[in-house]
């Protein structure tokens, strides 16, 4: 179908929103009992890629570190990814920090209500500075996140075709065209449950969906069908090689300068242009025992990136006056360190400390 619903079904499908979402929605989420375009802005970004549950407590140990834009644009960008550690996608995080310093720098600390203010602030997009205007502000605008292109795709049997800027265009058409006059709030956090809940990927229940009657996918049995998938070209392979070395105690890290994938997180030493034993010496330590460990399997956006790992038992046979970037962390202080998601996996995985 094109764009544009019909008038009758558009406000069909705006009040069956708002009428399930008082009834069987959510309405405890943290972030539902402000209004504080801070918090707001905070919690869509870490919504972005990440679900619910794994949010709510990053959240509150956050707010708790950094109660105010002020305080975070304020705070030095490795305590940022410190409190982000374990979410992943660290370009959020500093962008984050980035957004939080041009609203302090440059608007006076305020975000604005208009969406179309915030959108191209660092890690805004459309669709999350759209929901900023819905939270704090009460004005009308459309979302489109994952679950809310779900939604609208089965409902309204849209194809994806084969061109990548039509469908989005085709999809935004369609979020601005169904969004009520009024209650933006409860149908913006109703088109979002309803993705996130019943009519989720894998499993929809459409027996307690409230659009099941007005819905192509249910009405035809597409379910598994739609959102039809994009083509994705295989992504190219990238190989690295890693050094870890540990005394028992503690593991060599290394502060990754700001810009690329990991920039700004601990990471184990990638070491190129020299032997580990010439390293393990420049570190003040001496290898006693070496083996290879499985490799590691990354898979990025735009690469898929395969790690091999050294590991490279040592004792310390002097100090040296090191550089700021080199790091023993000690092995209890993993969990909760700004490592890559991966790198503290296996730093966690048993063995490494017995
Ligand atoms: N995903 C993105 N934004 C959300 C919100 N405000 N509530 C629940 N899930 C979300």
């Amino acid at each position: 179908m094109g764009a544009e619903p019909r008038l009758t079904v558009r406000l069909d499908f705006a009040s069956r929103v708002i009428s399930w979402q008082q009834a069987k929605g959510r309405h405890h989420l943290p972030w539902q009992k402000t209004r504080d375009a801070y918090r707001i802005w905070l919690s869509e970004i870490m919504l972005q890629q990440t679900q619910v549950q794994t949010v709510i407590p990053y959240y509150h140990r956050f707010l708790a570190r950094f109660p105010t834009l002020e305080a975070l644009a304020a705070a030095p960008v490795e305590s940022v990814l410190e409190m982000w550690a374990g979410l992943g996608y660290y370009a959020r995080a500093r962008n984050l920090h980035r957004c939080a310093q041009a609203v302090v720098n440059d608007r006076a600390g305020k975000f604005s209500s208009d969406p179309d203010d915030n959108a191209g602030l660092p890690g805004i997009g459309r669709s999350t500075a759209a929901a900023i205007s819905v939270f704090a502000f009460g004005r009308r605008a459309a979302i489109l996140d994952g679950n809310v292109k779900r939604v609208l795709a089965r409902c309204f049997g849209v194809a994806r075709g084969d061109s990548a800027a039509h469908y989005e265009r085709e999809m935004w058409a369609l979020a601005e065209a169904l969004l009520p006059e009024n209650r933006i709030e409860a149908y913006a956090q109703g088109m979002m449950d309803l993705g996130a809940t019943v009519c989720s990927r894998d499993k929809p229940t459409c027996d307690a969906c409230p659009l099941n009657l007005l819905c192509v996918a249910c009405r035809e049995g597409r379910q598994a069908e739609l959102p039809q998938r994009a083509v994705r070209k295989a992504l190219p392979e990238r190989a690295s090689s890693v050094l870890l070395l540990t005394d028992g105690r503690r593991v060599l890290l290394e502060r990754l300068p700001p810009s690329g994938i990991w920039g700004g997180l601990l990471s184990l030493p990638a070491v190129v242009s020299e032997s580990a034993d010439d390293f393990a010496r420049r570190q003040g330590c001496r290898i006693l025992r070496r083996s290879t460990l499985a490799p590691i399997r990354h898979v990025f956006t735009h690469f898929r990136l395969t790690i091999s790992v050294l590991r490279c038992d040592v004792e310390l046979v002097g100090l040296v006056a090191g550089e700021a970037r080199w790091e023993w962390l000690p092995l209890e202080d993993v969990a909760a360190a700004a490592l890559p998601t991966p790198i503290r996996k296996l730093l966690l995985s048993p063995g490494l400390s017995g």
